[in-house]
């Protein structure tokens, strides 16, 4: 008989099923971002599909930031000791783990298995350095905040009001000040895009990750993430010492 346990709490599933819709919206837009002039798109439409993406992009980098701080105070298996790959005897548990997956009986896990760590934590790793270059191109570009104010202040002509400053309207701005700053921008839109094909390629390895462990454990690990009860059919390997 399978015993039931309650693992994600309402925080860790709020967060999670806010960073998909996010994460699906901005990934869209910006795709469209990208493809801009091939796809016809007119500068007013990409400045549009711009302010969308980044009002999505505050969400979401509030969300994050959330999650992040939650991790040093909520419960047991949403903070930091349940997912960075350097405590409690990670090293011992992972061995223990892909020893038992290669004989078909992987130790189960009320939280996340050591694979799932490593997973989540290049995740968080990697959402967390797009969010920071979305919130510096939210300044380059739009003069948004956080950093916008300070932006237009380095780049606004002798004698102009930063706050008058237009997006794309380069007549306020100065031209060498400008150019300066284009110049550092570079290597962080860079970044922003190379960074989300890497997370592309991470959402589709955590995929694989919950389908593989679901079909060996069948724990109900999707409807955990709604309800935050997982069911397992043994004893869990984090359980309580
Ligand atoms: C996981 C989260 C995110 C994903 C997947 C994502 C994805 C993208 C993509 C694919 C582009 C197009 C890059 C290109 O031109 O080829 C882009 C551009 C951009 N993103 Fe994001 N983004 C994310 C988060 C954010 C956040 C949090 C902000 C700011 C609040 C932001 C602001 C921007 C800006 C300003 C651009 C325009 C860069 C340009 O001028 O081309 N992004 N993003």
């Amino acid at each position: 008989m399978p015993s039931v346990h309650v693992v994600w709490d309402p925080v860790v599933r709020l967060f999670h099923w806010i960073n998909l819709a996010t994460f699906l919206g901005l990934a869209g837009l910006g795709l469209l971002l990208g493809a801009g002039g091939s796809i016809g798109l007119s500068a007013e439409g990409r400045l549009a599909i711009l302010r969308l993406h980044v009002a999505i992009g505050y969400v979401f980098a509030g969300n994050l930031a959330l999650r992040l701080i939650w991790a040093w105070i909520g419960g047991r298996h949403a903070r930091w000791s349940a997912i960075l790959p350097f405590r409690g005897g990670f090293l011992r548990h992972l061995r223990a783990y892909l020893a038992g997956l290669r004989h078909g009986r992987a130790p189960l896990y009320l939280g996340h298995n050591p694979m799932g760590r490593l997973m989540v934590t290049a995740l968080f790793a990697a959402l967390t350095i797009q969010g920071l270059s979305g919130l510096v191109l939210a300044g380059t570009d739009l003069y948004q905040p956080p950093f916008g104010s300070r932006i237009a202040a380095a780049v606004a002509a002798p004698g102009v009001d930063p706050a008058a400053l237009v997006p794309g309207d380069r007549s306020l701005v100065d031209a060498d000040a400008y150019r300066a700053m284009r110049d550092w921008r570079a290597p962080v839109k860079e970044s922003h895009e190379t960074l989300f094909y890497l997370l592309l390629l991470l959402v589709a390895g955590h995929l694989a990750g919950v389908v593989v462990t679901e079909i060996a454990e069948r724990a109900g690990l999707v409807s955990a993430m709604i309800h935050g009860r997982k069911s397992l059919s043994g004893p869990a390997a984090d359980g309580m010492p």
